[in-house]
Parts: structure tokens; sequence; C-alpha cells
């Protein structure tokens, strides 16, 4: 499973991406907000670093407008992938932008008809929130594996996105399931190190250590 970073704060990617990783990365546009920085400066930053697939979202809500800001936003660097909301005009950007040969990033899915239609235009990778199905109390996890159902019934190669992820349990589930990408806020990519044992046992070795009254170097 690939790893996105859901993140436009640079200091951040770069911390990861120096341990490998970062497979691409996820912007919004609540996102660009929290870094306080300007669109194109910024994931044009993030593009000189990162290889993989960098989403940038297009904020237009009718295809024509979409399709312009999806153009603009793809000049940044040919690893753009350009994220358009599912709606009906959302669609029709995707379909032109993704027969002009770019990466388009079909967001905010919280169906498995969603999903199938999003493939049908030609999605590049489809973006299944699962955070925000659980806060209303529906199934995020239960929705990723019907659209991996449904992909492999049909051999569609649109790849699955798995969003809005809070927890590492998350995480795990979604690798158990066979998401091809995930993506998360550094914070649960972090915690996925972490184990109550593991900082249990290091406890336990760190006072046995000092009663050895040795040293390494
Ligand atoms: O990639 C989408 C993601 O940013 C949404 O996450 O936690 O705002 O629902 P969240």
């Amino acid at each position: 499973m690939k790893f996105f970073v859901d993140t436009a704060d640079v200091e951040a990617i770069r911390e990861l991406h120096d341990l490998g990783m970062v497979d691409g990365v996820t912007t919004n546009p609540s996102l660009i907000l929290k870094s306080g920085r300007d669109i194109l400066e910024v994931t044009r930053e993030i593009c000189s670093f990162v290889s993989g697939p960098v989403s940038a979202e297009v904020v237009g809500l009718k295809a024509d407008e979409m399709i312009a800001e999806g153009r603009k936003l793809a000049e940044i660097a040919p690893n753009i992938a350009v994220k358009v909301p599912l709606t009906w005009d959302g669609l029709k950007a995707c379909k032109i932008l993704s027969d002009e040969g770019k990466m388009v990033n079909v967001t905010l899915c919280f169906s498995a008809n969603q999903a199938l239609i999003a493939a049908k235009a030609g999605a590049t990778f489809i973006s299944p929130f699962i955070g925000r199905l659980d806060d209303i109390n529906l199934d995020g996890l239960e929705l990723i594996s019907d659209i991996r159902q449904i992909y492999d019934n049909y051999g569609f190669e649109t790849q699955i996105l798995a969003a809005s992820i809070r927890t590492a349990n998350h995480v795990t589930q979604c690798a158990l399931i066979g998401a091809d990408v995930m993506t998360a806020p550094p914070s649960v990519i972090k915690a996925l190190a972490a184990h109550v044992l593991t900082d249990k046992g290091i406890d336990q070795f760190m006072k046995d250590w000092a009663k050895t009254g040795q040293k390494i170097l």
C-alpha cells in the first residue's frame, strides 16, 4: 500500500520523505488554509522534492472552471494529480483532464456508486473519506471494501486512495482490504510506530541497563 501524506506542511512532508515514507502528497483547500501559503507556491515547493503524485484541488464548481484551474495546476509539475469533487461537473472535468493525460483524483467520495461512476469517467484515484463517514455513524471501512470488490469485479484501474484516515486502525484495515493508497496526516503516520508494549519494554531495558553500570560509547 502506498503512503501519501495529507498535508501542505512542507517541513512535515520533508521529515517523512527523508524516511522513505512519502509515495505522494494530498492537499485540499482546508490544508492550504492551514499552511498559510499560496497554493501555487507551496505546491511547487512540494513537487520540487516529492516525485510521486501530488494532489492539488480545484475550487471551481462548474466543469469549465475546474478544467481551467486543473490545467493551471497541472502546469506546476508533471506529477500533479488534479483533485476534483465528486459531482456531475467534477466527473465532466475528470473525463476531459484524464483524456489530456493528466492524473485526476476524484475526491469527496462517500458511496460505492460514486466510486463506480468516477472510474467510468477515467479517474486515476478515487478518494473515499473514511473518517467523515464514521463521524455520522456509517462505516467508512465497509465503503473501502465495497469499492475494492467492485473495481476488482470489472478490472477498473482507478486506484483506491483511502482518505480522511484518523487512526492507526484505519491504516491497518485499509491495508488488509487492499486499498491501493492511503493518505493520512503526518501525526497518524507517526502513530503507526507506537505501541504501549514497545514503550514498556524500553523502560524496563533502561532500568536494567542502568544497573549494569556499563556504557556502549
Ligand atoms: O484527504 C482528505 C482528508 O484531508 C479529509 O480528512 O480528517 O478532514 O476528514 P478529514
